[in-house]
């Protein structure tokens, strides 16, 4: 009589699991119908589980099970009972499993499936959306399966790590009060009290900095986000962070806390041994060489800054479009590629149609020629040859190179750059469309303004957020020069993703009182806003600072995944979007009375 499978005849091992050792051994394994063959007499089947694939066949002796063998299709689950066989000079060797197969003696059928509404094959051609659908069944595909498995095992590691450095696992509310700033929140409507809204934490921020004045000295948590964003590849609606706080540190102690977390998932998940202390990279330098915070050192191709060169040459240098640009207080950069990689004038053609997707006017250009003149340009006919020597000094320029330049408005001509230097770097396959191609570039970020200006409210805002630490030797220049202030704040970059960011914090009540001046923040509104975060940093504060790591980016990093999509389970769309469940969806007339409010499209 068949035996009962689940309740009597237990699972033995996984479908990814024997091998030649095994051979004779009585086995059971559940899963799934990966495939199967029909070869008239015996029937394969390919049995899947999240560990892997293993064949199984049954021949027409075993008739029962033979005979069930040959109704099964893809996707059935199932449970099988046999003999482990070694399949002797048919070893495949693609195959975990290849040395084995099962000889089924026994078969149950846990639960038919339709046909699933695309192949469940590694590589698919099938559009996202109509995976996105279907998304448990995408889930059951090897590299997904496998991205989520790995990402299981970086939070393991994350935590056990965490906790042997000392740090204690507590938790933050979600929902909390509205804070203006920072990234826009999502709005949840209180039932319970009428006209009023929590806002969804975009990080637990305030909280952490709480948990160090009640004295928890180390913090961590593995927590979820929310922010009402733009969505692009590396950015979610909601998504983890690996939040962390600390008290009685400086930069280095934060640095040397996450350099060894980053080391250990290197290490334990991938076997790469990850260079500890990561490099350095002062802010502005960062900022001049590659136009922004968060640059990819896998390769070169820096940029250079001409806005000093053209000002010293001023009209003489007989380029008015870069005087102009720096008399409305822009910059001028440019970039070389170097002779070697020779691009065409049909593709330095093809860059400035690129720039000019992202908004840029065009994008001027000079061959560099034996001796240093210029061609292939409309600027060579005006530019004077002490501008043109100097430039190609800067420059470093040699024959056969092509400069770019970009001028204008300074948040402009960084993002064009910076864009621009990946997309050249991708198009001379420098670094891979996507993945690291084994290459790990980690640094930190440090030392950037406390403040940036803001061009069209003419004021100055925190560059990050209110309560980060200014460097001792700044705080002097808050009120007459707050450009000049620079802070403790630092990001985690790898290849040209910012992982992770934070920054030393501002327990001083005295400083910070400086520093909401110097935003134009009145005590008054200070006080509306953080009023609970400034009563508790007078309640003998310790000094603190911490970090939050993009869990989704470094897991889409590590796994060198394309977009956050591939190593989230259920990820929301470009337009914030579950198309499984439909949400968001509408809801009804009452449900929004209950709540008190009503919309208006
Ligand atoms: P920050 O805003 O820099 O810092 O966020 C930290 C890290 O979180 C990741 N991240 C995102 N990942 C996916 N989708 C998004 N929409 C998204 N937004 C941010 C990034 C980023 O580096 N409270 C501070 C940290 C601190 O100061 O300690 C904070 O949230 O990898």
């Amino acid at each position: 009589m068949a035996t009962q499978f689940i309740t009597e005849t237990k699972r033995t091992h996984t479908c990814g699991q024997l091998t030649g050792a095994d051979v004779g051994k009585d086995v059971v394994l559940f899963g799934w119908v990966h495939n199967f063959r029909d070869h008239g007499g015996a029937v394969f089947i390919d049995l899947r589980d999240r560990e892997g694939l293993t064949q199984v066949v049954f021949e027409p002796d075993a008739k029962e099970a033979h005979d069930l063998a040959a109704m099964v299709r893809s996707e059935w689950c199932i449970g099988i009972r046999g003999k482990v066989l070694s399949r002797g000079k048919n070893v495949n060797p693609n195959m975990k499993t290849g040395e084995i197969e099962v000889r089924g003696s026994e078969l149950t059928v846990f639960n038919k499936a339709e046909t699933p509404p695309f192949e469940l094959t590694d590589n698919t051609n099938t559009a996202e959306a109509k995976r996105l659908q279907y998304r448990y069944l995408d889930l059951r595909r090897a590299p997904l399966q496998k991205s989520l498995i790995t990402r299981s095992k970086m939070n393991a590691l994350t935590r056990a790590y965490l906790v042997e450095k000392g740090f204690l696992e507590l938790e933050t509310p979600f929902m909390g009060k509205y804070t203006p700033g920072g990234a826009r929140n999502f709005l949840v409507p209180s039932r319970l009290n009428p006209g009023k809204f929590y806002a969804l934490a975009e990080s637990p921020q305030l909280y952490k900095q709480l948990f160090m004045v009640a004295g928890f000295e180390r913090y961590f948590q593995i927590v979820k986000c929310f922010r009402d964003e733009d969505l692009r590849l590396d950015r979610q609606p909601e998504f983890t962070q690996i939040d962390v706080e600390m008290s009685f540190v400086k930069q280095d102690d934060v640095f040397e806390v996450i350099e060894g977390l980053i080391a250990k998932l290197w290490g334990d998940v991938l076997g790469v041994k990850v260079p500890t202390p990561f490099p350095r990279l002062d802010f502005d330098e960062s900022m001049a060489k590659y136009g922004n915070d968060k640059p990819d050192l896998r390769f070169g191709l820096p940029h250079v800054v001409l806005t000093d060169v053209v000002r010293q040459h001023g009209a003489e240098g007989g380029v008015p479009m870069f005087v102009d640009a720096v008399a409305a207080k822009g910059i001028v950069k440019a970039m070389v590629v170097p002779a070697q990689y020779s691009l065409s004038r049909a593709e330095s053609d093809k860059l400035e149609e690129y720039v000019k997707g992202m908004g840029a006017k065009g994008l001027a250009r000079a061959k560099v020629g034996e001796s240093g003149e210029w061609t292939q340009s409309p600027l060579s006919k005006t530019i004077s040859l002490a501008l043109r020597t100097a430039i190609n000094t800067a420059c470093e320029a040699k024959p056969g190179d092509l400069i770019l330049f970009q001028f204008g408005r300074e948040s402009m001509v960084q993002t064009v750059m910076a864009n621009l230097r990946v997309h050249i770097a991708k198009k001379l396959k420098l670094i891979p469309e996507y993945g690291s191609g084994g290459v790990w570039n980690f640094l930190w970020v440090v030392n950037p303004p406390l403040f940036e200006y803001d061009e069209d409210a003419k004021t100055w805002a925190a560059a990050h957020h209110a309560f980060t630490r200014p460097h001792d030797s700044d705080v002097q220049y808050l009120e007459t020069d707050p450009g000049k202030v620079k802070c403790w704040r630092y990001d985690v970059v790898l290849n040209g993703f910012e992982i992770g960011g934070g920054s030393i914090r501002l327990h001083d009540p005295a400083v910070q009182s400086r520093v909401f001046q110097a935003l134009g923040i009145g005590e008054e509104d200070a006080r509306n806003k953080f009023g609970f975060l400034l009563d508790a940093l007078k309640f003998g504060a310790p000094p603190h600072g911490g970090i939050a790591i993009g869990m989704d980016r470094l897991a889409m990093l590590l796994t060198n995944a394309e977009s956050l999509r591939d190593v989230i389970p259920f990820p929301k769309t470009q337009n914030g979007q579950d198309v499984m469940t439909a949400a968001p969806g509408e809801v009804d007339e009452r449900q929004l009375k209950e709540v008190f409010v009503k919309t208006a499209v």
